[in-house]
């Protein structure tokens, strides 16, 4: 793994937009595979003001979302799909039908964890971007999580609806499962960027980078990938 550490955050995610816009001008059929959460949220920000300022085009980008809550559907305000379309996809060129999140509605949970796992094998993600939990999760793949997991319905652990409190009104609004792309999809990707930001990650960062390779840890996966670059700001890299 590739580690880089920023004085601050804002140059971290500038850093970040240029690496995403210049694979974006390498392939313009790029598919990108994209995280939820807080920490995309600044890099969202600034592909939105690249296209308005015409520095990137995105009209032939395809885009795999990481997961979905199951049972919350794409007009929940805390639904994936809402948060993507709200936070990035609306406000730039990119053809909607190319944009992939699981449906966390369909009927039939399993075929649709099914259908995305062939989608990724299909499509290929050329660039993916991960946050990373504090459990050290990678989408929804908690500890203890198979590395040859595939697309499924997981249960999130207790400290994830801990973390993803903040979003909801109470705890119990808090969805208990969630269809995930597996760590082995995940892996499939030809390169990795893992973003973490604030001294919360350094722990999970510490035992993802320096720790042995274990289920326990998910996003120690990544140490078995031949192209993987971690992005921290000085917290998050503070237990290095
Ligand atoms: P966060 O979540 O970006 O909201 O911190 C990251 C994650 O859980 O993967």
């Amino acid at each position: 793994m590739k580690v880089k550490v920023f004085d601050n955050s804002a140059l971290l995610y500038d850093y970040l937009c240029e690496k995403v816009i210049s694979k974006i001008k390498e392939n313009p059929n790029i598919t990108l595979g994209l995280p939820t959460g807080s920490t995309p949220i600044p890099l969202y920000e600034r592909l939105i003001q690249a296209y308005i300022d015409h520095k990137v085009d995105f009209a032939n980008v395809t885009s795999i979302n990481l997961d979905e809550y199951v049972g919350l559907g794409p007009t929940h305000n805390q639904s994936y799909r809402y948060f993507m379309d709200n936070t990035l996809f609306d406000h730039i060129n990119i053809n909607k039908a190319n944009t992939f999140v699981p449906n966390g509605m369909a009927k039939d949970l399993k075929q649709e964890c099914e259908n995305y796992h062939n989608l990724l094998v299909l499509k290929k993600v050329d660039l993916q971007i991960l946050g990373i939990g504090t459990n050290a999760h990678i989408a929804f793949n908690e500890p203890g999580s198979s590395f040859e997991s595939i697309t499924r319905v997981v249960p999130l652990s207790k400290s994830t609806r801990n973390d993803n409190r903040r979003f909801f009104k109470k705890l119990e609004d808090v969805p208990k499962k969630a269809i995930s792309m597996g760590i082995s999809d995940i892996l499939l990707a030809k390169k990795i960027i893992i973003v973490a930001v604030g001294s919360h990650k350094a722990e999970a960062i510490k035992n993802m980078i320096q720790g042995p390779i274990t289920e326990e840890v998910p996003a120690s996966a990544l140490q078995m990938h031949s192209d993987v670059l971690v992005l921290l700001d000085q917290e998050a890299a503070k237990l290095l």
